[in-house]
Protein backbone atom coordinates (compact mmCIF):
# COMPACT_ATOMS: atom_id res chain seq x y z
CA UNK A 1 0.00 0.00 0.00
CA UNK A 2 1.32 3.23 -0.72
CA UNK A 3 -0.16 6.46 -1.33
CA UNK A 4 1.59 10.08 -3.00
CA UNK A 5 0.82 13.26 -1.94
CA UNK A 6 0.06 15.72 -5.17
CA UNK A 7 0.27 18.67 -3.02
CA UNK A 8 -1.41 19.66 0.23
CA UNK A 9 -5.01 18.94 -0.92
CA UNK A 10 -4.66 16.03 -3.52
CA UNK A 11 -3.40 12.40 -2.86
CA UNK A 12 -2.77 9.72 -5.18
CA UNK A 13 -4.35 6.66 -3.85
CA UNK A 14 -4.42 4.63 -7.44
CA UNK A 15 -2.10 1.23 -7.35
CA UNK A 16 -0.24 -0.46 -9.75
CA UNK A 17 -0.38 -4.30 -11.13
CA UNK A 18 3.42 -4.79 -11.53
CA UNK A 19 2.29 -8.37 -12.72
CA UNK A 20 0.00 -7.79 -15.95
CA UNK A 21 1.12 -9.16 -18.97
CA UNK A 22 -1.83 -8.35 -21.49
CA UNK A 23 -3.56 -4.66 -20.74
CA UNK A 24 -7.15 -5.04 -22.39
CA UNK A 25 -5.69 -8.90 -22.19
CA UNK A 26 -4.54 -7.29 -25.52
CA UNK A 27 -1.70 -5.42 -25.31
CA UNK A 28 1.90 -6.92 -23.82
CA UNK A 29 2.95 -4.51 -20.72
CA UNK A 30 5.96 -5.66 -19.89
CA UNK A 31 7.01 -3.15 -17.10
CA UNK A 32 2.48 -4.08 -16.06
CA UNK A 33 0.73 -0.87 -15.62
CA UNK A 34 -0.85 2.05 -13.42
CA UNK A 35 -4.19 2.36 -12.47
CA UNK A 36 -4.56 6.22 -10.81
CA UNK A 37 -6.90 7.91 -8.79
CA UNK A 38 -6.88 10.71 -6.95
CA UNK A 39 -8.38 11.95 -3.42
CA UNK A 40 -9.42 15.52 -2.66
CA UNK A 41 -9.28 16.18 0.65
CA UNK A 42 -10.45 19.66 1.45
CA UNK A 43 -14.38 20.75 3.30
CA UNK A 44 -15.25 18.08 1.42
CA UNK A 45 -13.58 15.02 0.24
CA UNK A 46 -13.60 13.40 -3.47
CA UNK A 47 -12.17 10.87 -5.41
CA UNK A 48 -11.61 10.69 -8.75
CA UNK A 49 -12.11 7.58 -10.50
CA UNK A 50 -11.59 4.03 -9.64
CA UNK A 51 -9.00 0.92 -10.29
CA UNK A 52 -9.18 -2.13 -11.98
CA UNK A 53 -10.30 -5.14 -9.83
CA UNK A 54 -6.92 -6.26 -9.49
CA UNK A 55 -5.90 -4.13 -7.25
CA UNK A 56 -8.98 -2.67 -5.47
CA UNK A 57 -7.82 -4.12 -2.08
CA UNK A 58 -4.75 -1.79 -2.20
CA UNK A 59 -6.59 1.10 -3.55
CA UNK A 60 -9.78 1.09 -0.65
CA UNK A 61 -6.55 0.70 1.75
CA UNK A 62 -5.49 4.04 0.33
CA UNK A 63 -8.43 5.56 0.34
CA UNK A 64 -9.00 4.96 4.13
CA UNK A 65 -5.67 5.70 5.08
CA UNK A 66 -5.46 9.33 3.20
CA UNK A 67 -8.98 9.94 4.47
CA UNK A 68 -7.33 9.80 7.82
CA UNK A 69 -10.95 8.98 9.97
CA UNK A 70 -13.17 11.40 7.40
CA UNK A 71 -16.03 10.35 5.18
CA UNK A 72 -16.10 10.34 1.91
CA UNK A 73 -18.31 12.99 0.13
CA UNK A 74 -18.07 12.23 -3.74
CA UNK A 75 -17.12 9.77 -5.88
CA UNK A 76 -16.89 11.05 -9.63
CA UNK A 77 -16.75 9.12 -12.56
CA UNK A 78 -14.89 10.57 -15.48
CA UNK A 79 -14.39 7.38 -17.06
CA UNK A 80 -16.53 3.74 -17.21
CA UNK A 81 -13.98 1.87 -18.32
CA UNK A 82 -13.58 -1.35 -15.86
CA UNK A 83 -10.01 -0.69 -15.67
CA UNK A 84 -11.43 2.36 -13.90
CA UNK A 85 -14.62 1.16 -12.42
CA UNK A 86 -14.38 -2.40 -11.73
CA UNK A 87 -13.54 -1.22 -7.73
CA UNK A 88 -15.74 1.38 -8.18
CA UNK A 89 -19.08 -1.30 -6.70
CA UNK A 90 -16.94 -1.84 -3.59
CA UNK A 91 -16.01 1.64 -3.23
CA UNK A 92 -19.73 2.54 -3.30
CA UNK A 93 -20.45 0.11 -0.34
CA UNK A 94 -17.31 1.34 1.44
CA UNK A 95 -19.00 4.76 1.42
CA UNK A 96 -22.82 4.58 1.14
CA UNK A 97 -23.54 8.46 1.56
CA UNK A 98 -21.30 9.76 -1.14
CA UNK A 99 -23.07 10.99 -4.26
CA UNK A 100 -21.54 9.83 -7.47
CA UNK A 101 -21.29 11.79 -10.66
CA UNK A 102 -20.83 11.46 -13.70
CA UNK A 103 -22.40 13.08 -17.13
CA UNK A 104 -25.79 11.85 -19.42
CA UNK A 105 -23.48 9.32 -20.94
CA UNK A 106 -21.95 8.04 -18.00
CA UNK A 107 -25.39 7.95 -16.16
CA UNK A 108 -26.78 5.89 -19.03
CA UNK A 109 -23.96 3.45 -19.13
CA UNK A 110 -23.21 2.80 -15.85
CA UNK A 111 -25.84 0.25 -15.15
CA UNK A 112 -23.64 -1.74 -17.09
CA UNK A 113 -20.73 -1.52 -15.08
CA UNK A 114 -21.97 -0.46 -11.32
CA UNK A 115 -25.39 -1.82 -11.59
CA UNK A 116 -28.80 0.36 -11.69
CA UNK A 117 -28.67 1.80 -8.02
CA UNK A 118 -25.67 3.33 -8.64
CA UNK A 119 -26.84 4.56 -12.22
CA UNK A 120 -30.09 6.01 -10.38
CA UNK A 121 -27.99 8.29 -7.71
CA UNK A 122 -25.36 9.54 -10.21
CA UNK A 123 -25.63 13.23 -10.08
CA UNK A 124 -25.50 14.18 -13.50
CA UNK A 125 -22.90 17.41 -15.02
CA UNK A 126 -22.72 18.61 -17.83
CA UNK A 127 -19.92 20.58 -20.02
CA UNK A 128 -18.30 23.74 -17.99
CA UNK A 129 -20.06 23.14 -14.60
CA UNK A 130 -18.19 23.05 -11.51
CA UNK A 131 -18.34 21.43 -8.18
CA UNK A 132 -16.96 22.88 -4.87
CA UNK A 133 -15.67 20.86 -2.40
CA UNK A 134 -14.08 24.03 -0.53
CA UNK A 135 -10.73 25.33 -1.80
CA UNK A 136 -10.60 23.33 -4.86
CA UNK A 137 -12.87 23.48 -7.70
CA UNK A 138 -13.87 21.06 -10.22
CA UNK A 139 -14.63 22.02 -13.86
CA UNK A 140 -16.66 19.67 -15.62
CA UNK A 141 -15.00 19.25 -19.74
CA UNK A 142 -16.55 16.56 -21.30
CA UNK A 143 -14.25 14.72 -23.76
CA UNK A 144 -16.46 12.36 -26.06
CA UNK A 145 -14.45 9.97 -28.16
CA UNK A 146 -11.29 9.91 -26.21
CA UNK A 147 -12.12 7.35 -25.92
CA UNK A 148 -15.38 6.43 -24.84
CA UNK A 149 -18.43 8.21 -25.36
CA UNK A 150 -18.81 9.19 -21.18
CA UNK A 151 -15.37 10.31 -21.20
CA UNK A 152 -14.59 13.51 -19.09
CA UNK A 153 -12.25 15.32 -18.17
CA UNK A 154 -11.77 17.67 -14.54
CA UNK A 155 -10.03 20.91 -13.93
CA UNK A 156 -9.12 21.45 -10.80
CA UNK A 157 -8.94 25.55 -11.07
CA UNK A 158 -7.25 26.75 -7.78
CA UNK A 159 -4.12 24.67 -8.50
CA UNK A 160 -3.81 24.28 -12.05
CA UNK A 161 -4.94 20.70 -11.98
CA UNK A 162 -6.35 18.64 -15.29
CA UNK A 163 -7.50 15.11 -14.19
CA UNK A 164 -6.82 14.20 -17.88
CA UNK A 165 -8.90 10.27 -17.33
CA UNK A 166 -7.04 8.54 -20.24
CA UNK A 167 -5.14 11.13 -21.89
CA UNK A 168 -1.48 11.92 -21.41
CA UNK A 169 -0.93 8.33 -19.27
CA UNK A 170 1.22 5.50 -20.05
CA UNK A 171 1.37 1.83 -19.80
CA UNK A 172 4.38 0.77 -17.22
CA UNK A 173 3.81 0.95 -13.33
CA UNK A 174 4.48 3.56 -11.44
CA UNK A 175 6.68 3.00 -8.23
CA UNK A 176 8.80 5.18 -6.00
CA UNK A 177 6.81 8.12 -7.28
CA UNK A 178 4.15 9.98 -9.61
CA UNK A 179 6.47 12.19 -10.81
CA UNK A 180 7.47 12.59 -14.45
CA UNK A 181 11.36 13.33 -12.97
CA UNK A 182 13.68 13.71 -15.64
CA UNK A 183 15.47 9.94 -14.75
CA UNK A 184 11.15 8.20 -14.72
CA UNK A 185 10.33 10.67 -18.12
CA UNK A 186 12.69 9.47 -19.99
CA UNK A 187 13.00 7.97 -23.84
CA UNK A 188 11.49 4.77 -22.91
CA UNK A 189 8.77 6.59 -20.59
CA UNK A 190 7.91 8.05 -24.16
CA UNK A 191 8.26 5.39 -26.12
CA UNK A 192 5.77 3.68 -23.98
CA UNK A 193 3.33 6.65 -23.67
CA UNK A 194 3.02 6.55 -27.94
CA UNK A 195 2.43 3.22 -27.57
CA UNK A 196 -0.36 3.34 -25.67
CA UNK A 197 -1.45 6.75 -27.32
CA UNK A 198 -1.27 5.22 -30.68
CA UNK A 199 -3.43 1.90 -29.69
CA UNK A 200 -5.41 2.67 -27.19
CA UNK A 201 -6.48 6.29 -28.50
CA UNK A 202 -4.81 6.54 -32.11
CA UNK A 203 -8.43 6.21 -33.75
CA UNK A 204 -9.88 9.40 -32.50
CA UNK A 205 -6.88 12.08 -33.25
CA UNK A 206 -9.87 14.64 -34.25
CA UNK A 207 -11.57 14.06 -30.88
CA UNK A 208 -8.06 14.19 -29.20
CA UNK A 209 -7.84 17.47 -30.98
CA UNK A 210 -10.75 19.08 -29.75
CA UNK A 211 -9.58 18.50 -26.21
CA UNK A 212 -6.45 20.10 -26.91
CA UNK A 213 -8.29 23.63 -27.94
CA UNK A 214 -10.30 22.90 -24.59
CA UNK A 215 -6.84 22.67 -22.78
CA UNK A 216 -5.38 25.57 -24.42
CA UNK A 217 -7.73 28.06 -22.82
CA UNK A 218 -6.95 26.28 -19.45
CA UNK A 219 -4.00 26.97 -17.20
CA UNK A 220 -2.68 23.47 -16.57
CA UNK A 221 0.01 23.45 -14.07
CA UNK A 222 -0.08 19.48 -13.59
CA UNK A 223 -1.92 16.47 -15.54
CA UNK A 224 -2.97 13.63 -13.94
CA UNK A 225 -3.55 10.63 -15.72
CA UNK A 226 -5.41 7.38 -15.11
CA UNK A 227 -2.52 5.84 -16.00
CA UNK A 228 1.35 6.41 -15.82
CA UNK A 229 3.06 9.21 -14.54
CA UNK A 230 1.93 12.38 -12.79
CA UNK A 231 3.22 15.69 -15.67
CA UNK A 232 4.26 18.47 -13.80
CA UNK A 233 7.75 18.77 -15.87
CA UNK A 234 6.89 17.66 -18.85
CA UNK A 235 3.57 19.52 -19.81
CA UNK A 236 4.92 21.73 -22.92
CA UNK A 237 6.58 18.40 -24.27
CA UNK A 238 3.51 16.00 -23.53
CA UNK A 239 1.03 19.14 -25.31
CA UNK A 240 3.24 19.13 -28.30
CA UNK A 241 3.54 15.15 -28.43
CA UNK A 242 0.07 14.96 -28.31
CA UNK A 243 -0.72 17.53 -30.99
CA UNK A 244 1.32 15.74 -33.15
CA UNK A 245 -0.11 12.39 -32.57
CA UNK A 246 -3.50 13.42 -32.84
CA UNK A 247 -3.00 15.34 -36.50
CA UNK A 248 -1.14 12.21 -36.92
CA UNK A 249 2.02 14.39 -38.03
CA UNK A 250 4.94 12.21 -37.34
CA UNK A 251 7.73 12.98 -35.16
CA UNK A 252 10.56 12.28 -37.39
CA UNK A 253 11.85 12.31 -40.60
CA UNK A 254 13.16 8.56 -40.81
CA UNK A 255 12.06 4.88 -41.95
CA UNK A 256 10.63 2.29 -39.76
CA UNK A 257 10.87 -1.17 -41.74
CA UNK A 258 7.74 -3.46 -40.36
CA UNK A 259 9.33 -7.06 -41.46
CA UNK A 260 7.28 -10.27 -41.28
CA UNK A 261 9.99 -13.03 -42.44
CA UNK A 262 8.89 -17.02 -42.51
CA UNK A 263 12.61 -18.01 -43.12
CA UNK A 264 14.73 -15.06 -42.53
CA UNK A 265 14.94 -14.34 -46.11
CA UNK A 266 13.05 -10.94 -46.05
CA UNK A 267 13.98 -10.29 -42.89
CA UNK A 268 17.78 -9.95 -44.51
CA UNK A 269 16.10 -7.92 -47.07
CA UNK A 270 14.72 -5.75 -44.86
CA UNK A 271 18.37 -5.00 -42.80
CA UNK A 272 20.26 -4.69 -46.40
CA UNK A 273 17.61 -1.75 -47.05
CA UNK A 274 18.80 -0.30 -43.74
CA UNK A 275 22.25 -0.40 -44.12
CA UNK A 276 21.93 1.21 -48.26
CA UNK A 277 20.22 3.75 -46.16
CA UNK A 278 22.35 4.46 -43.77
CA UNK A 279 24.81 4.24 -46.73
CA UNK A 280 22.55 7.03 -48.24
CA UNK A 281 22.75 9.42 -44.67
CA UNK A 282 19.15 8.01 -43.27
CA UNK A 283 20.79 6.88 -39.79
CA UNK A 284 17.27 7.03 -38.33
CA UNK A 285 15.78 3.90 -39.15
CA UNK A 286 13.70 1.35 -36.83
CA UNK A 287 13.23 -2.43 -37.66
CA UNK A 288 10.42 -4.31 -35.96
CA UNK A 289 10.04 -7.79 -36.53
CA UNK A 290 5.98 -8.46 -36.50
CA UNK A 291 6.32 -11.80 -35.56
CA UNK A 292 8.60 -11.11 -32.57
CA UNK A 293 6.96 -8.53 -30.78
CA UNK A 294 3.68 -7.57 -30.52
CA UNK A 295 2.09 -5.45 -33.27
CA UNK A 296 1.49 -2.80 -30.85
CA UNK A 297 5.38 -1.91 -31.51
CA UNK A 298 5.10 -1.07 -35.21
CA UNK A 299 1.53 1.24 -34.64
CA UNK A 300 3.86 2.80 -32.72
CA UNK A 301 6.56 3.27 -34.55
CA UNK A 302 4.02 3.71 -37.23
CA UNK A 303 2.74 7.00 -35.72
CA UNK A 304 6.68 8.34 -35.00
CA UNK A 305 8.23 7.87 -38.43
CA UNK A 306 7.26 9.76 -41.63
CA UNK A 307 8.31 6.55 -44.19
CA UNK A 308 7.17 2.83 -43.65
CA UNK A 309 8.43 0.08 -45.79
CA UNK A 310 6.67 -3.12 -45.57
CA UNK A 311 8.45 -5.96 -45.62
CA UNK A 312 6.14 -9.60 -46.23
CA UNK A 313 6.16 -12.80 -47.23
CA UNK A 314 3.23 -14.36 -49.39
CA UNK A 315 0.78 -16.86 -47.32
CA UNK A 316 -1.50 -19.02 -48.80
CA UNK A 317 -2.18 -16.37 -51.80
CA UNK A 318 -2.75 -13.17 -49.27
CA UNK A 319 -0.52 -11.17 -46.71
CA UNK A 320 1.80 -12.81 -44.22
CA UNK A 321 -1.26 -12.92 -41.47
CA UNK A 322 1.17 -10.67 -38.91
CA UNK A 323 1.48 -7.98 -41.84
CA UNK A 324 -1.89 -8.02 -42.59
CA UNK A 325 -3.35 -7.65 -38.62
CA UNK A 326 -0.43 -4.64 -38.67
CA UNK A 327 -2.00 -2.94 -42.17
CA UNK A 328 -5.18 -3.07 -41.16
CA UNK A 329 -4.36 -1.79 -37.47
CA UNK A 330 -3.06 1.47 -38.89
CA UNK A 331 -6.40 1.53 -41.06
CA UNK A 332 -8.46 0.88 -37.95
CA UNK A 333 -6.15 3.78 -35.68
CA UNK A 334 -7.07 6.40 -39.01
CA UNK A 335 -3.29 6.72 -39.59
CA UNK A 336 -2.91 8.86 -42.25
CA UNK A 337 -0.07 11.21 -43.96
CA UNK A 338 2.44 8.32 -44.22
CA UNK A 339 4.96 7.14 -47.43
CA UNK A 340 5.07 3.83 -47.93
CA UNK A 341 7.30 1.24 -49.63
CA UNK A 342 6.81 -2.02 -50.25
CA UNK A 343 9.25 -5.51 -50.76
CA UNK A 344 6.99 -8.53 -51.26
CA UNK A 345 8.83 -12.07 -50.94
CA UNK A 346 6.84 -14.76 -53.03
CA UNK A 347 8.70 -17.46 -54.61
CA UNK A 348 5.16 -18.35 -56.89
CA UNK A 349 1.89 -15.69 -57.69
CA UNK A 350 3.77 -13.71 -55.05
CA UNK A 351 0.60 -11.44 -53.97
CA UNK A 352 2.22 -9.63 -51.04
CA UNK A 353 3.43 -6.68 -53.26
CA UNK A 354 -0.60 -5.73 -54.32
CA UNK A 355 -1.65 -6.56 -51.46
CA UNK A 356 0.45 -4.36 -49.41
CA UNK A 357 -0.01 -1.59 -52.12
CA UNK A 358 -4.07 -2.04 -52.07
CA UNK A 359 -3.99 -1.64 -48.34
CA UNK A 360 -1.35 1.32 -47.78
CA UNK A 361 -3.21 3.18 -51.12
CA UNK A 362 -6.83 2.74 -48.63
CA UNK A 363 -5.18 4.86 -45.97
CA UNK A 364 -5.60 8.54 -45.77
CA UNK A 365 -3.15 10.74 -47.62
CA UNK A 366 -0.58 8.13 -48.33
CA UNK A 367 1.81 8.11 -51.01
CA UNK A 368 3.75 5.13 -52.59
CA UNK A 369 7.59 5.78 -52.99
CA UNK A 370 9.44 3.90 -55.31
CA UNK A 371 9.17 0.24 -57.04
CA UNK A 372 8.01 -2.65 -55.34
CA UNK A 373 11.35 -4.97 -54.90
CA UNK A 374 10.63 -8.26 -55.87
CA UNK A 375 12.56 -11.11 -53.31
CA UNK A 376 11.94 -14.32 -54.65
CA UNK A 377 13.09 -17.27 -52.31
CA UNK A 378 16.64 -15.79 -51.16
CA UNK A 379 17.10 -14.14 -54.40
CA UNK A 380 16.49 -10.24 -55.52
CA UNK A 381 17.89 -8.09 -57.62
CA UNK A 382 20.70 -5.27 -55.79
CA UNK A 383 20.76 -2.77 -58.29
CA UNK A 384 16.73 -2.65 -57.81
CA UNK A 385 17.21 -2.59 -54.33
CA UNK A 386 19.73 0.29 -54.36
CA UNK A 387 16.71 2.14 -56.36
CA UNK A 388 14.56 1.22 -53.64
CA UNK A 389 17.05 2.66 -51.11
CA UNK A 390 17.32 5.82 -53.61
CA UNK A 391 13.89 6.57 -53.80
CA UNK A 392 13.23 6.77 -50.05
CA UNK A 393 16.19 8.44 -49.68
CA UNK A 394 15.32 11.24 -52.26
CA UNK A 395 11.47 11.46 -50.73
CA UNK A 396 13.08 12.21 -47.29
CA UNK A 397 15.23 15.06 -48.05
CA UNK A 398 12.01 16.17 -50.23
FE1 LIG B 1 -7.79 3.19 -18.87
FE2 LIG B 1 -10.11 3.59 -21.29
O1 LIG B 1 -9.39 2.89 -19.73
Amino acid sequence: MATYKINEAITAVGASDFRLELFENLYPVPEGVSYNSYLISDEKTAVLDGVDASVADEFFGNIECALDGRNLDYIVVNHLEPDHSAALGGLISRYPSAQIVGNAKTKAMAAFYLGQAAADKMQVVTDGQTLSLGKTELKFVMTPMVHWPESMMCYESNYGILFSQDAFGSFGAVGGGVFDTDAAFNEHYIDEMRRYYANIVGKYGVQVAAVLGKAAALDIKMICPLHGLVIKNHIAKVVELYKKWSAYIPEKKGVFIACASMHGNTKRVAFELAERLAARGVTDVAIEDLSKRDVSYSVAKSFEYSNIVVASPTYNGQLFPKTEYYLSDLKLLNLSGRAYSVIENGSWAATAGKLTIDRAEGMKNSRIVGKTLNVRGGSYDREELDALSDEIAADLNR
